[in-house]
């Protein structure tokens, strides 16, 4: 019904909306929603609507949702990395206290794992639960023990005896695997090439040719994956924690060929996802069990078990060849990335992809290859391709300024392009340079020596650096139901995630602002399956997606509903999708952009660094929500601290599991790593959206990592090419 024409898009911008907000309009505004907040417009700060619930404890999460008659299941898994699961001794377990059942491969119901997932690429069989005897990875699920409590379940899991034919395993990625990598198209073609490459890398004055590294990541969302599942009334109920109900019970009708409408998946709130929150075991294992038992089960992941349960960041092993004129302009511009991938599914991390449109060269080569190891399935994670894709491309930027004599952020403008370098496409917007002005006057980067190793505080070596970011603009269809409620309030009701965003109270402001009534007169209600089809809280793309939706209702309740009509008991509702809408959009080059500043103090006697501070400035479409996109950004740059500095999974060639599986093991950037950060942002309104979003969830992580990595070199003279940038890695000078 309901199409949002570009004409709209200028005419519903107003108020402060899409000007440059500073931080500290973002702080003074977490006094609460008084004062000029209150009415809460599209970019005035507004403290999350469910904030209160969530500080108090009254919001309740998937773990921790009651339930009468609740059994708790707790999953065992291998532990080795590959083979076959010989005998389980499951009698023993049985006669424990509280043991209700054992599911494993011999017992379990049987799903079916031959369907099209999301984006029509077919999901992980990983997700079909206990339906051989194959052991592809360690970490792998065996066995799944149901008992009366958590405690009970645990105890008899431990106990638990499973004896494998062990088979030899290979868990060592490195770049020297390349000569048996393949491309696969993933969610974005894998090879691209352009131009004679090795035409312009010979007609160069400078080339670039360097090798990087990213390593293991894991997601670790603070709450950890849960899901209690029951049959009631003929349909399945799934309560979990999700980045979108919809994806989960599609997911799961299939698994289990259910009628989908017979399928119910809710989650209210959800503790962070980064990409690992879809439909993994622990839920196929409640649903197996409550399935069998005829009564709630409840499944948790612990801290280790997502660790092999939820996905990861693949490690990548990059190379990039950049070849320039004189001057810095870009002839040649390669970028080559491989990561491993399990021996059950292809999944890409398409580290080369991004490289696309970043900057103009007569030439173009791009390829995202994968090898097949002993491993889980890697998944999406904050900035698939783009996190480490963009730590290589913008180090050897850095790399080729240093060559060239050219300021890194005077290299860029050079090369800016006019149109997608590859694609030809139109930009949506492009505002990358603005970004990096803006960015070169608040960090004071002008004047700023480019000789590497010379400033010296003490015992520390100062330097700075920059960096580029960007991350595709998507949208998804949505639907979205509105409804004048007779009291003069109004409820929104879409499919929307909120998994720590502030989505919730996003889309509460773009409908208030549409209906042009204070912010808390609209209730949204959101995390259900039932509310219908809609995107996911993925690829950046959320906020674009609901909020589309939620401007289409809200402007078609305006012209059905006249002003002063009375409304019946019931309310009047209108409904929108975005479907064709989205159908109809020209084909463009659709990104956010941002300039990253890092200043680092290194020591090189023991080889720690210390961030000094960051600056983020983002053209990332109108803001909706300073406070909470301040927190998008700052948190995407605290990841890419955590990137260029701790983040590494170790994998143990001998067992083929991790080192140190935890967060003690798994070091995340924590209050003492991280300083001040500021995020900002410069006025861009995507013309073709309605309320001129973009997406933010993602680009803030974009480039940091090369910044930091870039201030180091600028510090000490050393580049650093793998991540994290370990002490012992500075000491050894360099690659190691
Ligand atoms: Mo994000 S990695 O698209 O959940």
């Amino acid at each position: 019904m309901t199409t949002t024409t570009q004409g709209d898009a200028a005419t519903t911008t107003r108020g402060n909306a899409g000007g440059t907000t500073t931080q500290g309009d973002a702080d003074t505004a977490t006094q609460g929603n008084t004062g000029t907040a209150t009415r809460g417009n599209v970019g005035a700060a507004y403290i999350r609507v469910e904030g209160r619930d969530k500080v108090t404890g009254a919001a309740r999460y998937a773990g921790e949702i009651p339930f009468a008659d609740l059994a708790h299941g707790w999953l065992v898994l291998s532990s080795v990395a590959r083979g076959r699961v010989r005998a389980l001794d499951t009698d023993a377990v049985l006669a424990m206290p509280g043991v209700l059942t054992v599911l494993h491969h011999g017992n379990a119901p049987r799903v079916d794992t031959a369907f099209t997932g999301m984006m029509g690429v077919a999901p992980d069989p990983s997700t079909g639960l206990f339906q051989h005897d194959r052991v592809p990875h360690m970490g792998w699920p065996v066995a799944l023990v149901v008992a009366e409590t958590s405690e009970q379940a645990r105890e008899a899991a431990e106990a638990l005896v499973v004896r494998y034919d062990r088979e030899p395993h290979d868990v060592a990625f490195s770049a020297g695997r390349e000569a048996e990598a393949y491309a696969l198209d993933g969610h974005m073609p894998a090879v691209v090439e352009k131009g004679d490459l090795e035409a312009e890398l010979a007609a160069s004055a400078v080339v670039v040719d360097a090798e990087y590294t990213t390593p293991e990541e894991h997601h670790n969302p603070m709450e950890p994956h849960a899901a209690a599942a029951r049959w009631e009334g003929g349909r399945l109920e799934v309560v979990d924690s999700n980045q979108g109900t919809g994806w989960v019970a599609g997911e799961l009708a299939n698994l289990f060929s259910l009628d989908p409408a017979s399928v119910r998946v809710r989650s209210e709130h959800v503790g962070g996802g980064f990409g690992s929150k879809g439909t993994r075991a622990h839920q196929v294992a409640a649903v197996m069990a409550a399935t069998v038992l005829q009564r709630p089960v409840r499944v948790v992941l612990t801290r280790r078990q997502m660790f092999s349960l939820a996905g990861h960041r693949s490690p990548t092993a990059q190379r990039v060849r950049l070849g320039a004129d004189a001057d810095g302009r870009l002839r040649a511009l390669e970028h080559r990335s491989l990561n491993h991938t399990s021996t059950v599914h292809d999944f890409v991390e398409p580290g080369a992809a991004a490289s696309r449109s970043m900057y103009a060269a007569d030439a173009h080569h791009t390829a995202s290859r994968l090898v097949k190891l002993d491993v889980p399935t890697p998944t999406w994670m904050r900035a698939p391709g783009e996190a480490p894709g963009s730590f290589a491309l913008e180090s050897a930027l850095d790399e080729l300024a240093e060559r060239c004599g050219i300021d890194p952020i005077e290299l860029r403008v050079r090369n800016e392009p006019a149109v997608g370098p590859v694609s030809g496409l139109p930009f949506g917007s492009r505002n990358l340079i603005a970004c990096f002005r803006e960015g070169a006057r608040r960090f004071g980067w002008d004047g700023r020596d480019p000789r590497p190793g010379v400033r010296r505080e003490g015992r520390w070596l100062l330097g700075t650096g920059t960096a580029a970011a960007s991350f595709p603009t998507l949208a998804m269809p949505s639907t979205a139901a509105l409804t004048a409620e007779a009291d003069g309030t109004f409820t929104v009701r879409i499919n929307a995630a909120d998994i720590g965003t502030g989505a919730r109270t996003a889309l509460t402001l773009v409908a208030a602002d549409v209906l042009e009534v204070p912010a808390d007169r609209v209730r949204v209600r959101i995390g259900d399956s039932d509310l219908g089809a809609a995107s996911i809280a993925g690829g950046s793309a959320g906020t674009r997606s609901w909020g589309w939706a939620v401007t289409a209702a809200a402007q078609e309740l305006r012209r059905s509903l006249p002003q002063g009509a009375d409304i019946p008991p019931e309310g009047v509702t209108v409904r929108s999708d975005t479907a064709e809408a989205l159908g109809a959009l020209a084909r463009k080059e659709r990104h956010a952009f941002g300039s990253q500043f890092a200043e680092v103090a290194v020591d090189p006697a023991t080889g720690e660094i210390r961030v000094r501070r960051m600056l983020g400035i983002f053209a990332a479409g109108r803001i909706v929500n300073p406070l909470t996109a301040r927190n998008q950004f700052v948190g995407g740059m605290t990841w890419g601290i955590s990137m260029a500095l701790h983040e590494e999974a170790v994998r143990d060639r001998a067992s083929g599991g991790l080192y140190g599986a935890d967060l003690a093991g798994y070091h995340v950037a924590a209050h003492a790593d991280v300083p001040h950060i500021e995020a900002d942002w410069v006025d861009d309104p995507d013309p073709d959206d309605p309320v001129g979003i973009k997406g933010i969830g993602e680009v803030g992580i974009v480039g940091a990592a090369a910044a930091v990595a870039n201030a180091v070199w600028h510090a000490t003279g050393v580049r650093h090419r793998n991540l994290p940038i370990r002490p012992d890695r500075v000491l050894a000078g360099g690659d190691a």
